[in-house]
């Protein structure tokens, strides 16, 4: 695969720009689940899932399925691939189906309730639910920022990726060069940000990434966009009313890397390497099932007490 990174979101803007567009049907979403992804980033996601055309994605986390909706609106105009999400929470897991559902996109994505770190494995050594060749073609990556999370999912699932596969991280505010050599950056990297950059520049003959942080602060790669429905920032630079952390991000909410695995697959089957398991009690059990059995009729009812609450004059 030759060109990466910018030259190829330009190229891939020119060639999808009509499709780009039509993105704006999922605008009635926005003020319940489209806060983050809500500029470049959301483009750069169908985008990049029109290009990479996996059979395939493994998705987490969805929390209520704003990411999960443009991959699967990316899918659905490739003619082909399902994404299986992983979702903790019963409630967000719920959603995620209601979200998808209401956009006709239900039959791409399939939901897995649980800890990733527990369903992943079950999932992969299922031939019935994984009905794929035995790797990864896309991973995405955007639920909890630990450096013992990534511990897992880089020991876990980065063997499972295939040559040429693509993985998505999301809140990597900095490029890995740049933590690890440690600069001087506005946002302390979390735990995630120190492990993932650590690993990719100790294994950079393996992987390519870029960071779209980094690009929508290059006008360059903005000029060339915008003709094409690009580069309509979260926060657009002369914007003045912007929250001091808002301000120290830079110009996307937490923007995502981009990472192509050059080197070939590591393993075909599950590492199995051992991660700290969360500890529940067994009221705290009692009531996760509790969530997983009412979340489809309660998820609904939550929501619309959130957005009252948003939309009252107090709230
Ligand atoms: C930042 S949100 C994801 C947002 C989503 N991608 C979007 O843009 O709308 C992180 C999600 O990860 C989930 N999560 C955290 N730890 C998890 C785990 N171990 N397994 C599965 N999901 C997890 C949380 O419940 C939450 O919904």
């Amino acid at each position: 695969m030759d060109a990466w990174g910018k030259e190829l979101v330009v190229e891939l803007y020119t060639r999808y720009a009509p499709d780009v567009e039509r993105l704006q049907r999922f605008d009635a979403f926005i003020p319940t689940i489209g806060k983050s992804y809500a500029g470049e980033e959301r483009r750069l996601l169908y985008l990049m899932t029109r290009f990479i055309e996996p059979e395939l994605i493994i998705e987490f986390s969805p929390k209520r399925g704003w990411t999960t909706l443009h991959m699967a609106a990316a899918l659905e105009d490739n003619h082909k691939g399902r994404i299986i999400s992983f979702e903790l929470d019963p409630i967000y897991a719920a959603l995620t189906k209601r979200t998808v559902k209401t956009a006709r996109l239900a039959h791409r994505v399939e939901v897995v309730v649980g800890d990733v770190r527990e369903e992943f494995p079950r999932v992969y050594g299922d031939p019935g639910t994984w009905r794929s060749a035995p790797e990864i073609g896309f991973l995405f990556v955007d639920s909890d920022h630990s450096a013992e999370f990534a511990h897992w999912y880089l020991g876990n699932l980065f063997p499972l990726v295939r040559q040429n596969g693509v993985i998505h991280a999301h809140d990597i505010e900095a490029s890995p060069e740049r933590v690890v050599n440690q600069e001087p950056l506005p946002l302390e990297p979390t735990g995630e940000e120190k492990v993932l950059a650590e690993h990719l520049v100790r294994h950079r003959d393996r992987y390519r990434w870029f960071s779209v942080a980094d690009a929508v602060r290059d006008h360059a790669y903005l000029a060339a966009v915008r003709p094409w429905g690009g580069g309509d920032l979260s926060f657009p630079p002369g914007r003045v009313r912007l929250h001091p952390t808002e301000k120290r991000m830079g110009f996307e909410r937490n923007p995502s890397l981009w990472i192509l695995q050059t080197g070939a697959q590591e393993s075909k089957t599950y590492p199995d390497r051992p991660f700290e398991p969360l500890h529940r009690t067994l009221k705290q059990r009692l009531a996760y099932e509790t969530r997983k059995q009412i979340a489809s009729f309660y998820a609904p009812l939550r929501e619309r007490r959130r957005m009252r609450r948003q939309t009252s004059p107090r709230g």
